[in-house]
């Protein structure tokens, strides 16, 4: 069954959103399978942004990242990829269709409130940056 990694980011996490992000992602048939709550470093952070390292807001991304807890997820189940990137909404929130995590949760097109792999290989790289396999149940 597919996986996809799913971050809660600083601003979400400061509105007290996650049980309402959480229950979207259940509603739509998708299963936490690992979870866990920290602060990243900005090493991690950076390391988890390495192909936006060019980009002029990179720094901007990095200290936001890092301004809070966040919450680190494997999401599990058919589709989980793409079916997370249609419950999250588009990357700007002002763009996300209404009834999406980022149209309710998003402040901005930095502080958009969750992070979700764009695809299959990159599901894997991020779930082993941040989770020892043992951490993630088969749910
Ligand atoms: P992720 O699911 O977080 O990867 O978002 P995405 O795939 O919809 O967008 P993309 O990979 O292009 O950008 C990664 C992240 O960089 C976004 O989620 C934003 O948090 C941030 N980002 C993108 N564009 C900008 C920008 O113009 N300014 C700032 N500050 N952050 C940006
Ligand atoms: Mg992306």
């Amino acid at each position: 069954i597919e996986q996809t990694f799913s971050i809660i980011k600083p601003n979400a996490m400061k509105k007290n959103a996650i049980g309402d992000i959480v229950s979207m992602f259940e509603a739509n048939g998708l299963k936490i399978a690992a979870a866990k709550i920290t602060v990243l470093t900005a090493d991690k952070a950076g390391e988890f942004y390495a192909e936006h390292k060019a980009r002029p807001f990179f720094g901007e991304l990095v200290s936001f990242m890092t301004s809070g807890p966040v919450m680190l997820m494997c999401l599990q189940g058919e589709g989980a990829v793409l079916k997370n990137r249609e419950i999250m909404g588009a990357t700007d929130p002002k763009k996300a269709n209404a009834g999406t995590i980022r149209s309710k949760f998003g402040d901005n097109v930095g502080e958009n409130a969750v992070h979700g792999s764009d695809s299959v290989e990159s599901a894997a790289r991020e779930l082993a940056l941040f989770f020892e396999k043992h951490e993630i149940c088969n749910v």
